[in-house]
């Protein structure tokens, strides 16, 4: 089966990797050419992502069976509509399904009259008075929210990015004038998990769960980023994710995805639930029409079942099942120096790619050329694979020395201290819990 994959970062690498293990003939067509897919794809087409005619013209032209979207920003174009007219299906939803993930105001009302659980206050203003004197009603911390995508940048949120809800007025009026629109949330505090599951439109079928490390730097501090590195257990939960909170946010996507079929919009491919565990259980934070990056790359190498045959499920509608090996993961992204406000650009980076295999550690290509120039974004991912989190940390820390460049990651993803913070966090918000083995 010829396959073509839409996209060339890290999440696309992992993607590719585990189709042509699955059996896939893989064809890519992404902005640049990522050197870790250009091994892997029979064929490969340098275009924009989002130029959805070019990518027909590919799919055309590589005489593709079916196609897997990795990204957000074609799904938003229409692209699975546009495939699938032309006689190819597609992995990923149709531009009005994938709405929950590109117009945020929509996903909320969504929520709202489906009477989703996981709910959240919230408000969508087009009147900066209106607006204005609602956060004072309100009067506790908000969320100020741009309605469209941003690329993981322009949510700001009282505490962190906005000293107090009077930054929050000014930034929420500054997006009212851009925009024309903005959503103002309650904050819910607590910790952040990632729940992904597999959707056909009907059945679906969840993916283990990984915890994103967003922050720049370590310690949790810096600026937000698509993700500098992320986890995942054995047992498919988090230390702080308790069995009956997995079980409310699983409820909250299949709750989802059928609301979706009742409003005859079915939701097919990788739905992405951002759920903040708070005080009272999970509440959705956002959801994203695809996989994360870097989630995908925790969990996709776990794929026991065929990721063809899942995709050949979700296209058809016969999803049945999806198995994972009950490993610990740890992915540590390296970034640009600089990175996310100003990377270094067009340097080159050196990998001693046999250096790194002997470590046991694997490597995924992101935002970098043939030539292993960097292109702005998060360069270079290292995964480990292990029985234990500890393991699986330490295999991928011990790759990173053979990459060498003007780099900068994070040590303290997956560590027992920063996984202990979390948990102590989660104690002190006054929830009693056993922390899970991981
Ligand atoms: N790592 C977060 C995302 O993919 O949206």
């Amino acid at each position: 089966m010829r396959v073509l994959l839409v996209g060339g970062g890290g999440r696309e690498h992992a993607i590719g990797e585990v189709l042509v293990r699955s059996g896939a003939e893989l064809y890519v067509v992404s902005n640049h050419k990522n050197p870790g897919l250009a091994r892997l794809a029979k064929g490969y087409g340098l275009a924009k992502e989002t130029d959805v005619g070019k990518v027909l013209e590919y799919a055309e032209k590589f005489g593709v069976d079916m196609a897997f979207i990795g990204s957000e920003a074609p799904l938003e174009k229409g692209i699975v509509d546009t495939l699938e007219e032309n006689g190819v299906p597609a992995v990923g939803p149709s531009r009005e399904a994938a709405k929950l993930e590109t117009d945020k105001a929509f996903a909320r009302a969504f929520m709202e009259h489906n009477k989703i659980p996981g709910r959240k206050v919230f408000r969508v203003f087009t009147d900066v008075t209106e607006m204005r004197s609602w956060i004072d009603d309100f009067g506790k911390p908000v969320v100020v929210k741009p309605i469209g995508l941003t690329g993981g940048k322009g949510v700001k949120v009282v505490g962190y990015q906005l000293n107090d809800n009077e930054e929050a007025k000014a930034y929420a009026e500054e997006l009212i004038r851009r925009d024309g629109r903005v959503l103002i949330e309650e904050r819910t505090d607590g910790v952040e998990f990632t729940f992904q599951v597999f959707s056909d439109g009907k059945h679906v079928v969840p993916i283990p769960l990984t915890q994103d490390y967003p922050h720049a730097y370590e310690n949790d501090e810096g600026p937000i980023t698509g993700g500098m590195g992320s986890y995942s257990c054995p047992n498919g939960l988090l230390p702080f994710v308790t069995k009956e909170d997995y079980e409310r946010a699983l409820e909250t996507l299949k709750a989802t995805v059928e609301a979706t079929r009742r409003e005859g919009t079915p939701y097919k491919g990788i739905l992405y639930g951002q759920f903040m565990l708070s005080r009272d259980g999970p509440v959705l934070i956002e959801y994203n029409a695809r996989f994360g990056d870097p989630e995908a790359i925790n969990v996709l190498p776990l794929l026991k079942t065929s990721l063809l045959e899942i995709a050949e499920g979700i296209v058809d509608g016969n999803l049945r099942k999806a198995e994972f090996e009950s490993k610990a993961t740890v992915v540590k992204y390296l970034a640009p120096r600089g990175y996310p406000a100003n990377p270094v650009k067009g340097v080159k980076v050196e990998v001693n790619e046999k250096a790194v295999e002997e470590t046991g550690a694997r490597l995924y290509y992101a935002s970098i050329d043939e030539s292993f120039n960097l292109l702005g974004s998060r360069a270079i991912a290292v995964l480990g694979i292990a029985e234990s989190l500890e393991d699986a940390e330490r295999i991928a820390e011990s790759a990173v020395p053979h990459i060498r460049g003007e780099l900068f990651y994070r040590r303290d993803v997956g560590t027992g201290e920063s996984v202990g913070k979390r948990i102590k966090l989660m104690k002190e918000l006054g929830r009693e819990f056993e922390p899970n083995p991981c």
